[in-house]
């Protein structure tokens, strides 16, 4: 299934086209499945109601780690490279992983965990957050697995919104020179949690944590009293794998549902092409598994080709901005990849942290996340590449479960800042606002795609009716991405951005609704509204425009009462960079804040604002920019 020349590219994507339904039925055929589908796809996209191999039945664990036993069960699946580098690195061979997971598979069962629950996951990045991903698989338990920076508010809003029933955490978690109380963060959200039963707790940082009785155990002694067979619960090809929560235009994150048979067969798939992974080879991934980028590409697309993935607790300037090239060296790691914020971040330490760092076993580099400027793609190509390594910037969403626009690597002539083209399967289109197609090239839109893939979500959990209205209303019969592209001479894409209220920080997607809310929860604020602007490092930055009346004349203190508020109600990852105190909010007549407006300021672009004579009070937007001028 691995595309190994252009022209082969231009075949596959002909023929993922004329006749979907037999390629990606020839694709499937690589996977192991316990029974076969007898249709392929049936889909409807006003419903939306998309289904891929039917009939089929699967577990994505037996294709993850069983099928490899035989002739692979001594090659390392996952490499644990800890936050401190002092401390021992663990490498579980595929054996070895297998062992583990079926072992804590059996401790969830003992738990009252079965078929169908839905199991809250809030762990650092350790060897034993995969096997906890795993071992929900393996019963055919949903896993929801929460980014270890969420607030105990979002981890009981989520909790609650899938009702889920177990909670799998640690004592705490490292991050550079912080630890972060995880099971303190965790025992806050469970006090608002009532369909959890049970809390399973791994001892990693060793800070005292509380234990309640009777809901609280401890994964240490747990998997004492199993053992380590746990026959595969068989799973329909469309039932749910996991939930992943993500921001959208509304204030409230939506749960991303994905199923297991498309889900694992497009992973998979993408894998292998995309990073033209080569057995034997090395693969680092530096995302969390928090996020669907570690879901996809650190545990089932790698796992799922029988490669060796390097799972890292730490981030990239802890000791040093030499981190990650220490790993690259001692790993000897093929594949880099990694997110624009990173190279930006290490970029700007200059060239000392490289000095003297074996690079030359990298083949591939990778990106993802946010749109990657020139400079840093130049960058990472030179510094780390040596001119000598393709990089495969991948366009895709935690919504369409991998990659979707993006070079495949040794095939693909890259272009920098350009996710290039389709992976063969999909079909982007772009459109006007009226939703007409735009064709031809040289041309911007939105991005649009106008046939099912197999690992396109299948709902938002508990809601579908908000899976139709976000995705499939804004345009007739057509999936809507929410972001803005550009098809240039070549017919390569270049993602500029998203068109919606959902900022990109850091690589992380928040919703500016969602920071408003929390930002007007703080007893102070009477109104308050958030936009991006751009941040060197960040990609973008959170400017908020906030109304105060009362404020003491203490303006400073109130700014940190206002982030810490934040950081209670979603975490510290949507804390705004700044937040500018105004008396009024640009509105339209009818009430609506025209961000437009904001946005230009916030960017610092004030000298051609549009026309603000609709306004409620134009008056509001010279104190605005004045005051804009002085933060
Ligand atoms: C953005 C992350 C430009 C985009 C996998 C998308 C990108 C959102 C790229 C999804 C890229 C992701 N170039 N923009 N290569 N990759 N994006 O759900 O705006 O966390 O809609 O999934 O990130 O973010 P999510």
């Amino acid at each position: 299934m691995q595309i190994t020349s252009f022209k082969q590219y231009e075949e596959d994507y002909k023929k993922s086209v004329e006749n979907p339904e037999q390629f990606w039925g020839e694709v499937a055929q690589n996977f192991q499945w316990r029974k076969p589908w007898f249709k392929v796809l049936s889909w409807n996209f006003n419903e939306p109601d998309i289904k891929w191999f039917e009939g089929a039945k699967l577990n994505i664990t037996e294709n993850c780690l069983d099928r490899h036993l035989a002739a692979n069960g001594d090659k390392p699946a996952i490499i644990w490279e800890p936050n401190n580098p002092e401390e021992e690195s663990v490498i579980y061979t595929y054996k070895m992983l297998h062992e583990r997971v079926c072992r804590f598979a059996n401790v969830l069962k003992r738990n009252g965990a079965k078929k169908g629950d839905r199991i809250c996951i809030y762990m650092p990045m350790v060897p034993e957050l995969a096997i906890a991903v795993l071992a929900c698989a393996r019963i055919g338990a949903v896993h929801s697995v929460i980014f270890g920076g969420f607030s105990a508010k979002s981890i009981a809003d989520r909790i609650n919104d899938s009702q889920c029933k177990v909670v799998i955490t640690a004592d705490g978690a490292y991050r550079g020179n912080k630890q972060i109380p995880l099971k303190d963060v965790i025992d806050d959200a469970l006090i608002g949690c009532p369909t959890v039963e049970k809390c399973i707790v791994l001892t990693h940082v060793r800070t005292p944590v509380s234990m309640l009785k009777g809901r609280d155990v401890w994964w240490e002694d747990e998997v004492k009293h199993v053992n380590d067979i746990c026959e595969a619960e068989e799973m329909d090809a469309e039932d749910i794998l996991f939930i992943l929560y993500t921001s959208g235009s509304t204030g409230k994150p939506k749960g991303v549902v994905h199923t297991c048979g498309g889900y694992m067969v497009y992973a998979g798939y993408t894998f292998a092409n995309v990073f033209n992974y080569q057995p034997g080879e090395v693969y680092f991934c530096t995302a969390d598994i928090g996020w669907i980028t570690g879901h996809s590409y650190i545990v089932y697309g790698p796992l799922s080709q029988g490669a060796t993935s390097v799972l890292f607790e730490g981030i990239p300037t802890y000791p040093s901005p030499s981190r990650f090239w220490d790993i690259v060296e001692k790993y000897k790691v093929n594949t880099l990849y990694t997110a624009p914020t990173a190279i930006r971040s290490l970029m700007s330490y200059g060239d000392d942290p490289l000095e003297g760092k074996d690079l030359s076993s990298i083949r591939v580099l990778g990106s993802v996340g946010e749109p990657i400027n020139e400079e840093a793609w130049h960058w990472f190509d030179e510094k780390i590449g040596h001119g000598k390594a393709p990089i495969v910037d991948t366009w895709w969403q935690t919504e369409t479960g991998g990659i979707m626009i993006s070079p495949i690597a040794t095939v693909t002539p890259t272009k920098p800042s350009f996710a290039t083209l389709p992976l063969p399967g999909i079909q982007p289109i772009l459109v006007d606002e009226n939703g007409n197609e735009i064709e031809g090239n040289g041309v911007m839109g939105n991005l649009c795609i106008k046939f099912p893939w197999p690992g396109m979500l299948r709902t938002t959990y508990g809601d579908h009716e908000r899976c139709k209205q976000t995705y499939f209303s804004t345009y007739e019969n057509l999936y809507f991405t929410g972001d803005g592209c550009l098809r240039d001479e070549d017919g390569y894409y270049r993602i500029t951005g998203r068109v919606d209220d959902v900022l990109n920080v850091s690589g992380h997607r928040i919703g500016t609704a969602e920071v408003e809310n929390a930002i007007n929860m703080h007893a102070g604020v009477v109104e308050s509204a958030v936009v991006g602007y751009p941040h060197d490092v960040k990609g973008q930055g959170i400017y908020a425009f906030v109304i105060y009346p009362d404020m003491h004349g203490e303006a400073e203190l109130s700014k940190k009462d206002i982030l810490q508020t934040v950081t209670r109600v979603i975490g510290a990852i949507a804390k705004p960079d700044k937040i500018l105190f105004v008396s009024g909010l640009p509105k339209t007549r009818s009430g609506k804040i025209m961000r437009r407006i904001l946005r230009k300021i916030a960017e610092g672009d004030t000298g051609n604002l549009g026309d603000t004579s609709t306004l409620l009070d134009p008056g509001v937007v010279e104190e605005i920019i004045e005051a804009a001028k002085k933060l």
